[in-house]
Order: structure tokens, then sequence, then C-alpha cells
């Protein structure tokens, strides 16, 4: 959960009936945390219930370094605990004084601390470590400056100060390093003797053959160039007794490296990631197997050279595994997949951009393991073409208990039938995503689909389509031939009514859902986004790409998904001002509005946002033209929590040149 700061100023309502706070503070216990929010802000007494330490546990605060955060920090020293992340430091007084102000205020009560995108100095960080005795979590990725020197922590003293202060150190992210060496990084490791988790993803390992030297890593002492393969392992040795997760992703490990690693004694990996490793091969996968049978969270996409006969080692191997990512592993095939669907505790499988999959084995495998042992909550299947209509069924007919997530973006041959299928079955699903689905059309949304032709219909004669839900007897196996192959043909009043009567397969069945991806659907129109966006816990929406939706389907979907805090709207030419207008007063909590390449809003709408959004963070409005810099220039002083703003091209213009 991230706050961002300086959200909360509570204010007396007139006349609220006084309920004891433990009263309040337990009603705010069964709201999500943005409810809880929300609900903070209405009396001075749910602010001070939503203060409760049980709502506190796991609050990270996210902000640019800048004067006006001194105070906000002072502020925090009133919390229990905390985290923080802090970007854009620099070597300058005011990013030193807040580090000073971070130590002095939070010192023992900070438990998470990221410096993303600053360059900061020793000195000043030197200042602040060993104040952070509870520290949990730090995360130092990309922090050059800090390194480039390789003094860092050479002086014993330094290193006692911060070795007593990071001793309970259990997460310590390095990823991206560029200037890491032997020297630093046995420093600094020396220093958080417990760790459990490390990253070290993107920093350039010596594994096999050190440059510098001409000659096999590891063979002389520490380097102060590199930081090499038996530094490393020498790390894994020391700390193998708490160490479960590894992140090497990016790095040129070989695969002899990765067996120096998987075969260190004592060590049990619960996670590793190896994202983009492009070393790898069948072997190593293999190895690593054999030697972390323990593994629970594994991460090999991107690995190029690996084939199914990694996936079967992995389903022979792996049994307690429950998240796999075998994404743009474009070698593997559908072998070995059945087997995987047999482990017993897998819950998440990406195997996005794996171009040959088409699920017959998936399928297989499921209906090979008995019902109660299927685990799987989340599967990504993004930009896999060859998934077609009966796969989606029978995934989403054996997957209906426990799935949650469920990613077919770019699955260009997934069509309504699909729709149909996930609206029947899927009814816990949170996240659906379905972006650049072209055949997907009002129907589909809508629930009724067309009876395929293998299922001749007495009924119908030779009256032409007539359209159903038609679960009932599935003639679902042949394509349906859709009847609108240019525009959709509009869809009723009649049909409405129909529908209205069987609600269920449309998409309104998933009540639960929290994100909805439809870009790009280019056949959707106001017929079906008007009648099914409904859903009360919608977050993120994304409609873009939809040249057919008009005002009405953002008004309705404002109007019925109040929760929205991040919707996407660029390239709809049919949205106006008009919309915007009617909208805007429903989605006070919008924090993230994309509406790039919407030629029919003007500054107009820019107005209405200033006063109804005043929580964005983000606004992309770039290549509107109709809007001028001045009303941008004004929203900018209007909205206090505005972070991203886009606007390159605004009012048919080259700003970024003329700027
Ligand atoms: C705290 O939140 C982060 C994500 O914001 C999560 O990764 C972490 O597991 C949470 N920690 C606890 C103790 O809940
Ligand atoms: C991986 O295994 C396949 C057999 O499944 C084999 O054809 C291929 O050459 C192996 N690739 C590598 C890089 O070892
Ligand atoms: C799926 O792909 C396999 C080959 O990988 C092929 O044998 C099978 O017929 C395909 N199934 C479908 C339904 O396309
Ligand atoms: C999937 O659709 C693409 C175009 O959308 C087509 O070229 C391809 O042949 C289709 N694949 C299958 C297996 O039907
Ligand atoms: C939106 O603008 C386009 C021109 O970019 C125009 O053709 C269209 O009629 C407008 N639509 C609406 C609803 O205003
Ligand atoms: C946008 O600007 C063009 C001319 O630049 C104008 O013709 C058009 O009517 C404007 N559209 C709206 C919605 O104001």
């Amino acid at each position: 959960m991230v706050w961002t700061m300086g959200d909360s100023d509570g204010e007396d309502a007139v006349d609220t009936p006084a309920l004891p706070v433990e009263v309040v503070v337990y009603i705010l216990s069964f709201l999500h945390a943005s409810d809880r929010k929300e609900a903070s802000l209405v009396c001075r007494s749910w602010y001070s219930a939503s203060q409760d330490p049980r709502f506190q546990r796991n609050i990270t605060f996210r902000f640019p370094a800048s004067a006006s955060s001194l105070e906000l920090i002072r502020g925090l020293g009133r919390k229990p605990r905390c985290s923080l992340i802090i970007s854009q430091l620099d070597g300058f007084s005011i990013s030193r004084s807040l580090l000073l102000e971070v130590g002095l205020c939070l010192g023992p009560k900070l438990e998470s601390l990221a410096l993303p995108g600053s360059s900061i100095t020793e000195a000043s960080l030197l200042a602040l470590l060993p104040r952070l005795s509870s520290l949990r979590r730090l995360d130092l990725r990309g922090l050059d400056s800090l390194f480039m020197s390789g003094a860092f922590l050479s002086r014993e003293e330094h290193r006692q100060q911060v070795r007593s202060a990071l001793c309970g150190l259990e997460e310590l992210d390095l990823s991206d390093l560029r200037y890491l060496s032997d020297l630093t990084f046995n420093r600094l490791t020396g220093c958080t003797p417990r760790l459990r988790r490390l990253s070290l993803a993107g920093c350039h390992i010596a594994f096999e053959f050190d440059p510098y030297r001409g000659c096999p890593v590891g063979a002389v002492e520490d380097s102060s160039a590199l930081l090499s393969l038996r530094n490393l392992r020498r790390l894994l040795m020391e700390q193998k007794s708490t160490l479960v997760a590894l992140d090497l992703s990016r790095t040129s490990i070989t695969p002899e490296s990765l067996r120096t690693v998987a075969q260190v004694q004592g060590l049990f990996l619960e996670e590793l990631i190896l994202h983009g490793c492009k070393e790898l091969t069948n072997y190593s996968v293999e190895v690593l197997v054999k030697h972390q049978p323990s593994l629970l969270k594994l991460d090999i996409s991107g690995c190029t050279e690996l084939t199914s006969r990694s996936v079967e080692a992995i389903a022979r191997g792996l049994r307690s595994l429950t998240h796999l990512s075998l994404s743009q592993d474009w070698r593997i095939t559908e072998k070995g997949l059945s087997d995987l669907l047999l482990l017993p505790s897998l819950r998440s499988l990406d195997l996005s951009e794996c171009l040959h999959i088409n699920g017959t084995e998936m399928v297989k495998g499921l209906k090979g393991s008995d019902a109660a042992r299927r685990q799987l909550e989340t599967l990504n299947l993004r930009s896999c073409t060859y998934i077609r209509d009966p796969a989606v069924f029978f995934l989403a007919q054996l997957l209906g208990d426990t799935l949650c997530e469920l990613d077919l973006t770019s699955c260009s041959n997934v069509t309504d039938l699909s729709v149909c299928a996930v609206a029947t079955y899927l009814q816990k699903l949170v996240v659906l995503r379905l972006g650049w689905c072209k055949e997907v059309t009002d129907w589909g949304l809508l629930g009724m689909v067309q009876r395929a032709k293998c299922e001749p219909d007495e009924e119908t004669g030779d009256k032409g389509p007539r359209f159903t839900r038609t679960f009932g007897n599935m003639g679902f196996f042949k394509p349906p031939r859709l009847p609108f192959e240019e525009r959709p043909k509009l869809v009723t009043p009649n049909d409405l009514e129909q529908l209205r009567q069987q609600a269920g397969a449309s998409l309104l069945a998933l009540s639960r859902l929290q994100e909805l991806d439809l870009s790009a659907c280019s056949k959707l129109t106001d017929s079906s986004i008007t009648q099914v966006m409904r859903f009360p816990d919608l977050h993120h929406l994304s409609l873009s790409m939809l040249p057919e939706i008009t005002d009405d389907s953002l008004v309705s979907t404002a109007r019925h998904c109040r929760s929205l805090t991040s919707l996407v709207l660029s390239h709809c030419p049919g949205i106006s001002d008009r919309g915007v207008a009617h909208a805007a007063p429903y989605l006070p909590r919008l924090q993230h509005l994309y509406l790039s390449c919407c030629n029919n809003i003007t500054d107009r709408s820019l107005l209405l946002l200033v006063q109804h959004c005043k929580r964005l963070r983000t606004l992309d409005i770039s290549r509107c033209n109709n809007i001028s810099v001045a009303a941008v220039d004004f929203l900018q002083t209007q909205l206090p929590f505005l972070e991203n703003l886009h606007y390159k091209f605004i009012g048919g213009a080259d700003l970024s040149l003329s700027l």
C-alpha cells in the first residue's frame, strides 16, 4: 500500500454522531485500504480511527526530495513505523539535511528505505545508516555515485557503525550498480550478516573470465574493479542459513556459474529470478532443479535458449513450485505443459510471448488433476496467438474455482465465445486483460453469442442469425461466423431486454473486477460499454483506442465504477468536454488519466478536472490539438499532487521544440 504524503487532512463534520472509536476502527477494518483512506477524510474521529496501528503496519511513503519534504518527515515521526521511497536526492545541501532529518526523526522506526533515481554521496548516507537500527529492507539500486570511487565503507569505524545498525537487515537490493566490485560488495555485505533476499540484477558480474586481468576469475584475490563469481559464492556460503531469495536477472551468468551457485552446500533457495539470462541452457535448468528442489518461485523469463526440456525438468523436479515465469521463452512448445499443470501447488504461471503455445496440453494437464488440487490463480497468455476459443473455454471451466487474474492481451484469435466463457466460469476474476483482442465485439461483452453452426437450431429456420446465451448447449467448438464484419451491428433495445433476463454470462457477472483492459478492441461501442461497465471495485480501466465509443460510455462508466483511480481513454476521438463534464464529478478518486489524441477535449475539460479530480497524479493530454498552453499552466498551479504531466504537441504545435 502506498500513500502519497500530505493526503490526510481531516475536518470535523458538523453533526457526526459520536461513535466510540473502537467501533469505527472495527467498521473500517472491513474496507479496502483505498476506501479506508477515503473514509479517513470524513471527519476527525474517523481520521483518528484510520490511524489505528492495525492499519498502519505496512505503509510506504513516496516523495521526491525537496525543501517541503522536511516538514513531512517531521510529521512522520509520530508513526510507530514506516517505510520511505525518496527519489531525486542529490549531493546538495537540501538532500543532505533531508537524510539527516530522516535519521533524527525516524531512525529506529524506519523499516524500509529506497532511494531511486538519486545520486548521493557516501558521507550523506553514512550520516543516516547508523541510525536505522530496525531497517529490514535497503534498496540502493542504481546508486552509482556511492560505488564509483570504490571507497564506500573503506574505513573500519564506519563499517562498525553500519554493522551494528544493519545486523538485522533482511533485504538488500544492489541491482544495476555498474561499479560494484568485490571490495565494496564485501564491505557492505559484511555489515549485513543475515540477509534473506539479495538482488544483483543487471550488475556486471564476472562469471568466468576477468577482462582486466586476462585470467579466469577467482584465481586471484578480490578485485577492486569487478564483482566476481568466486566472491558471490563466498557470500552465499556465509549467509546460506538465512538467504532464500536471489535475483541475478540480466547478468551474463553461464551454465557453469549457475551450477556453482546452485551447488552451494546448505543453500536452500525458495526464490530465484533469472530474467533475461540469455546464456542459460536446458542443462542449466536441469542442474538447478536437481540442486535446489525446494524452489517456490522461479523466473526464467527471457532466457531465449530454453526449450521444453526445461519445462519437463521443472515439472519433474520442483514439486513445491508456486510461481513460474516462462515469458518470452519463445522456443517453448506445448510439450511438458501438461505435467507442469499437474504440479500440486502451482498458483501463478506466466507464458506470455511463448509464441507456440495453443493450450492443448495445459487443458490436458488440468483435466488430469482432480479439482481440489487445481490451484492456479494467475495465468498470463499475452501474445499467445495460437490460443483459440476452445482452449479458453476449457481453461475457464477448469479454473473457475481459483483463477483471479487472466491476461489474454493480443491473443488475436480469441473471440466473443472466449469472453462469454470467461464471464460464465471465472467469476472470481479480479484482473482481466483483453487488450488488442480485435475480434471481440459488443455481443461478447453482453454475453449474447451466436449459436455455432454445428448445432443446428430448428427455431431459427431461415430467419438469419439468432443471438442467445449459448452455453446451455455448447455449440462451441467451431468458430462462429461473425455476422458483423465491418461495423458492429447495433444492439437493439429488444436485445438488451433479453440480456437483462439472462444476465450471468455477460461481463456484468465479473463483479469482483478491479482491473479491466479492453484497449484496441476496436469493434466495441457504447452498446456494450454503457451496459456492462458496472464494477464497484474497479480501480484500473483501459478503453483506449476504441474509435466507436462516445461520451455516453464515459459517463455511464464513471457513474457505475466510482472506485476508479486509473482511466485510459487515449485515442478515443468520441470523448469530448461534455463527457468529461458529466463524468468528472463521479471520479474524485482518479489519480491517473490518459487522454492523449482526444481531439474533442478542450481547455474546458482541464478546468473540470481541476474542479473535481484533485488527486490527479498523472495526466496525459499529449497530442490534444484543442488544448492551450495557458490552460495547462493553470492546471499545474491547481493540482497539488500532479507528478507526471504529458503535454507534447498540444494545440497542434511541437512544444518540445518551442518551450
Ligand atoms: C509490505 O508491502 C510490500 C509492498 O508494498 C510487500 O511486498 C511486503 O510483503 C509487505 N510487508 C508486510 C509485512 O506485509
Ligand atoms: C534444449 O533441448 C532441446 C531438446 O528438447 C534441444 O533440441 C536443444 O538443442 C537444447 N538446447 C540447448 C541450448 O541445450
Ligand atoms: C496445438 O499444438 C500442437 C503442437 O504444438 C498440435 O499438435 C495441436 O494439434 C495443436 N492444437 C490445436 C487445437 O491447435
Ligand atoms: C491467428 O490470427 C492471426 C491473425 O489475427 C492469423 O494470421 C493466424 O493464422 C491465426 N492463427 C491461428 C492458429 O488460427
Ligand atoms: C470529434 O472530433 C472529430 C474530428 O477530430 C469529429 O469528426 C467528430 O465528429 C467529433 N466527435 C464528437 C462527438 O464531437
Ligand atoms: C478543435 O480545433 C479545430 C481547429 O483547430 C476546430 O475546427 C474544432 O472545432 C475544435 N474542436 C473542438 C471540439 O473544439
